[in-house]
């Protein structure tokens, strides 16, 4: 199986280079989330499954950096954040599945090619809302069995050096279960670069690399703080 085909089980076929199916065509999907390099659509014949494709308007400055990226791959930044993120979960997916959705793979459709992932759901069938408008306004009691699980999260993290791209609140969702507790989930798992990569672009010590790595994580605890605190 190549890393570049679906692994899922996408309903009819389409989309999937492996099993000769067209594009999937999103043209009247129903957009559910805008990230800043991707849109997030669900997927035309299956609501468990929603699919993240390149924005057509990246949000964000355009840095040199994500041009050259761009010149140098011939794909769009968010094509990159999708092979980034379909790689990090290949990797890490297993270790920090009890706070991600299912991630299914690559696939082609009319708006590029897409990552089919799991929607994340509550018990009643909504969509999970953003960790920071679950947050905003919570009782510290009800928000801290979520929090202690977070904890948990950031420091599997910690210990086995995943640099996330961005460490931020609209990556993370509530998922609330059929019991009414809420979990944190991650939806967005791309990682900054390999760490072989960073060891050889930084030159860094270990420690240090850690060291920063704690230091960004405690900055992630603080906007948690701030969040409840409104
Ligand atoms: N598995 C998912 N279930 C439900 N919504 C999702 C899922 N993955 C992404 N989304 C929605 O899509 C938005 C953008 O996704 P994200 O990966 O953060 O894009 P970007 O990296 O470009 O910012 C998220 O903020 C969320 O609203
Ligand atoms: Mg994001």
């Amino acid at each position: 199986m190549s890393p570049d085909t679906a692994l899922g089980p996408s309903p009819s076929g389409a989309g999937s280079p492996a099993q000769g199916g067209a594009p999937l065509d999103l043209s009247s999907a129903t957009l559910i989330g805008r990230g800043w390099k991707r849109d997030c659509y669900l997927h035309p014949a299956d609501p468990e499954l929603c699919i993240k494709v390149p924005s057509a308007e990246p949000k964000g400055t355009r840095r040199f950096r994500e041009r050259f990226i761009e010149w140098r791959t011939g794909g769009s930044i968010g094509d990159q954040h999708n092979a980034r993120e379909w790689a990090a979960y290949r990797r890490f997916g297993n270790l920090l599945a009890a706070y991600l959705p299912v991630y299914h793979g690559l696939i082609a459709t009319t708006r590029g090619r897409g990552l089919l992932i799991d929607v994340v759901r509550d018990a009643d069938g909504a969509p999970s809302a953003h960790l920071k408008d679950w947050l905003r306004d919570k009782p510290v009691a009800t928000a801290a069995p979520l929090l202690t699980q977070l904890n948990g999260l950031l420091d599997l993290l910690l210990r086995h050096e995943i640099w996330l791209m961005d460490l931020n609140l609209t990556n993370f969702v509530a998922r609330i279960d059929a019991e009414g507790a809420a979990r944190p989930m991650l939806i967005d798992i791309k990682r900054i670069a390999d760490n072989k990569e960073l060891f050889q672009v930084s030159g860094w010590s270990r420690t240090l690399m850690r060291r920063k790595l704690a230091r960004r994580i405690a900055r992630f605890h603080a906007k948690v703080e701030m969040t409840q605190n409104g």
